[in-house]
């Protein structure tokens, strides 16, 4: 049975990325070693870093004010890494909470200083995005999640503020092109688009940094990894070099003009037959519906179980909605295909027909 891979993360890679990579594990580029074996600070592996950060840049559009980190433990470590980096006794970051990503985000940075909710929607349940943001006068910058994986929004343009502006772009990094030069420090944890699981990118405007007082750990210190060109200690040298795979792949296909291209007919697709049917139903304000992860219900919650059962047997994986949130989430990133789509939808109309 074909399956059709629709987890939120980590999720589905494009097949000759993983091809590249079984391969890099027996023989990484002739060398003879497995990618595995290789020392981080030889020049096979600083290439792979370097091309790595390179391609980041340049599908990006940024230019060398910026500077590209892969780094380990997660977004979630990012949560904390950024107030540590950026928050100082006299400042206030203001956080965007549209979502459980957004909410950690919070209580992360109160770890550290001053924070303020400057928007939030849990109001009606994180089914939009509050755009309204009232920043206040001394605040060391702005956060939000660009993606709310979990609930299914997306913000599709971003706030204009006077202050540093920090993107949590785990799920919709490189979804799309997007105007990075807007972000002064963006990050996302991996596997969604980029990855595999066990690196975080971490792109960064240089001329925020070294603006508090606060004595930084090296191993949490931003600039201290610029220093050392992103190897300041043993990296995940395989998730590294998936990434660039990944990278790579991305850039193949057409870069990110293409990937909108794709994953909007997708989710287009997806919606519409939402839509169409009765038997289901969006709560997602429309204009701030995800075109990475769609988050839909049952119109009667009693037939969710049966059609869950229907989604495993025909080999749709991964469509049970966060265990918070209930329902179905149905993930489209870059490497998922239309035909896996249209597949489900196929699916859903056949459910439908029978109840
Ligand atoms: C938007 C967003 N932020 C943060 C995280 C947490 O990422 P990690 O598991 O890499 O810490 C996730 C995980 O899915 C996410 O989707």
């Amino acid at each position: 049975m074909q399956l059709h891979n629709f987890n939120s993360g980590p999720s589905i890679l494009p097949p000759e990325v993983l091809t590249q990579a079984a391969a890099a594990i027996h023989n990484f580029n002739n060398t003879g070693l497995s990618i595995l074996e290789i020392g981080h600070r030889t020049s096979w592996f600083v290439e792979v870093v370097q091309e790595a950060q390179q391609t980041v840049k340049r599908l990006m559009g940024l230019g060398d004010e910026y500077e590209v980190l892969f780094l380990q433990g997660g977004a979630t470590m990012q949560f904390m890494q950024v107030p540590m980096n950026l928050l100082d006794e006299n400042g206030i970051a203001a956080i965007c909470d549209n979502g459980v990503w957004g909410n950690k985000a919070v209580k992360e940075a109160s770890v550290f200083g001053k924070v303020q909710v400057v928007s939030d929607s849990s109001d009606k349940k994180y089914t939009y995005i509050n755009k309204h943001i009232q920043l206040p006068e001394n605040a060391s910058y702005l956060h939000i999640t660009t993606n709310n994986t979990v609930e299914g929004t997306q913000w599709h343009s971003y706030p204009q503020v006077n202050v540093p502006l920090i993107g949590d772009m785990s799920s919709d990094i490189f979804c799309r092109p997007t105007p990075f030069h807007e972000f002064d420090l963006i990050y996302a944890g991996a596997q969604k688009n980029m990855g595999a699981a066990g690196v975080t990118l971490v792109v960064v405007k240089k001329s925020i940094l070294g603006k508090i007082s606060r004595k930084i750990p090296s191993i949490l210190n931003y600039q201290k990894h610029i220093e050392a060109g992103s190897l300041l200690n043993t990296p995940p040298v395989f998730s590294i070099y998936v990434s660039l795979l990944t990278l790579r792949w991305i850039e193949k296909e057409g870069g990110l003009a293409e990937m909108e291209k794709r994953n909007t007919e997708k989710a287009n697709l997806l919606y519409n037959t939402i839509e169409s049917l009765p038997a289901f139903y969006c709560p997602i304000a429309k204009e701030d519906r995800s075109i990475m992860n769609a988050v839909f219900f049952l119109t009667d919650p009693t037939k969710e179980q049966a059609f869950l059962d229907l989604c495993k047997k025909e080999g749709m994986i991964g469509v049970k909605g966060y265990r918070t949130v209930g329902g179905i989430r149905v993930s489209m990133y870059n490497a998922l295909p239309l035909s896996s789509v249209q597949a489900f939808c196929i699916l859903m109309k056949n459910f439908a027909a029978t109840i």
